[in-house]
C-alpha cells in the first residue's frame, strides 16, 4: 500500500482525483469504478473542470460500487441520482456507458447481472473507494467474507446513523444495498481510496496496520498488488508508522520527479 498523507483535505483529494485524471488521459477506454458518499462529493467537481479543460470520457466504461435497494434511478438519495448530478450530467459520458447495480430489481437478480456485467466489460483499470467509519468498502460491511462478489448486504446500525443524514425525517432509508464484493473490488488493477476527518482515523489504522480481518473489510487491501491511499493529516492521525510512510512518499515523489523529462 502507498500511503499518501497529504497537507490537507483539498490537497488529497485534489491528488485523488489527479489520480482518475491521469488514468483517462493514458488511456481514453479506461474502465473505472466509482463510489459515492460524502468525501466524493469533492473529487467529482476536479473531473468536471477537467472534461471543461478538454478531457474527454466518451469512451470510458464505469461501474459504481453500490445502490440502495429499493431504490430506482430518479430517487433523490438513490446513487444513480447522485452521479448524474455530481458527474454523469457534466461529462460526455453516454448513459450508455455508465452502470449502477439496479435497486429496484429483486436483490440476487440485481446482484448477478452486475457481477456478470463486470466480468464481460473488465477488468476495471482504476477502482476510486471511500472509507466507511467502520472500515467498509462498498458496503461491505463488517463480517463480509474477504473473497465476495456482488450480493445484498444489510447496512449496519453505524451506516444507517452515517447515512442517514441524506435522507429526510419522514422518509425511509434503506436497511440493504446492493455492492460490489470485496472479492469484485479486489479485482481492479489499481486502487485508489479517499478518507478524510478524524472520524475515519481508526478505520485507516485498521485497514493499513491491523490484522487482515473481516472485522475491518477495507484491511482486504493489503493483500492487494497496486492501492493508493490519499489522507488528509486528521485521518492519519492514528497511524503509528505514520512518520515512516511521509518519509517513504518524500523518496517515492523524488524519484518521479527524477523520471520527468
Ligand atoms: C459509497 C460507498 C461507501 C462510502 C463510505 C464513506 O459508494 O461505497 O463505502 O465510500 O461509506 O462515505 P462518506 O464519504 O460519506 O463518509
Amino acid at each position: 500500500m502507498r500511503i499518501v498523507i497529504c497537507d490537507s483535505a483539498q490537497d488529497a483529494t485534489a491528488r485523488t482525483a489527479a489520480r482518475l485524471v491521469t488514468q483517462v488521459q493514458a488511456k481514453p477506454d479506461s474502465v473505472l469504478g466509482l463510489a459515492t458518499g460524502g468525501t466524493m462529493e469533492a473529487v467529482y467537481p476536479h473531473l468536471v473542470a477537467a472534461h471543461r479543460g478538454g478531457l474527454s470520457f466518451a469512451n470510458v466504461t464505469s461501474f459504481n460500487l453500490d445502490e440502495y435497494v429499493g431504490l430506482g434511478p430518479d430517487h433523490p438519495q438513490s446513487y444513480a441520482h447522485y452521479m448524474r448530478h455530481h458527474l454523469f450530467d457534466h461529462v460526455d459520458l453516454a448513459p450508455s456507458r455508465y452502470f449502477l447495480p439496479d435497486g429496484l430489481a429483486p436483490p440476487k437478480e440485481a446482484s448477478d447481472a452486475y457481477e456478470d456485467l463486470i466480468l464481460a466489460h473488465g477488468p476495471i483499470d482504476l477502482q476510486l473507494l471511500g472509507l466507511g467509519h467502520n472500515g467498509h468498502i462498498g458496503f461491505n460491511e463488517p463480517g463480509s467474507s474477504l473473497t465476495s462478489l456482488t450480493r445484498e448486504k444489510a447496512l449496519s446500525h453505524k451506516t444507517i446513523d452515517a447515512n442517514s443524514r441524506f435522507f429526510s425525517s419522514d422518509e425511509a432509508m434503506p436497511h440493504s444495498a446492493v455492492t460490489m464484493g470485496i472479492g469484485t473490488i479486489s479485482r481492479g488493477k489499481s486502487i485508489v481510496l479517499l478518507a478524510l476527518g478524524d472520524g475515519k482515523a481508526q478505520a485507516v489504522h485498521a485497514m493499513v496496520e491491523g490484522p487482515v480481518s473481516a472485522f475491518c473489510p477495507a484491511s482486504a487491501l493489503q493483500m492487494h498488488r497496486d492501492v493508493t491511499v490519499f489522507l488528509d493529516p486528521d485521518a492519519a492521525v492514528q497511524l503509528e508508522l505514520r512518520d515512516h510512510y511521509l518519509h517513504a512518499e518524500t523518496i517515492q515523489r523524488r524519484r518521479e520527479a527524477e523520471r520527468q523529462p
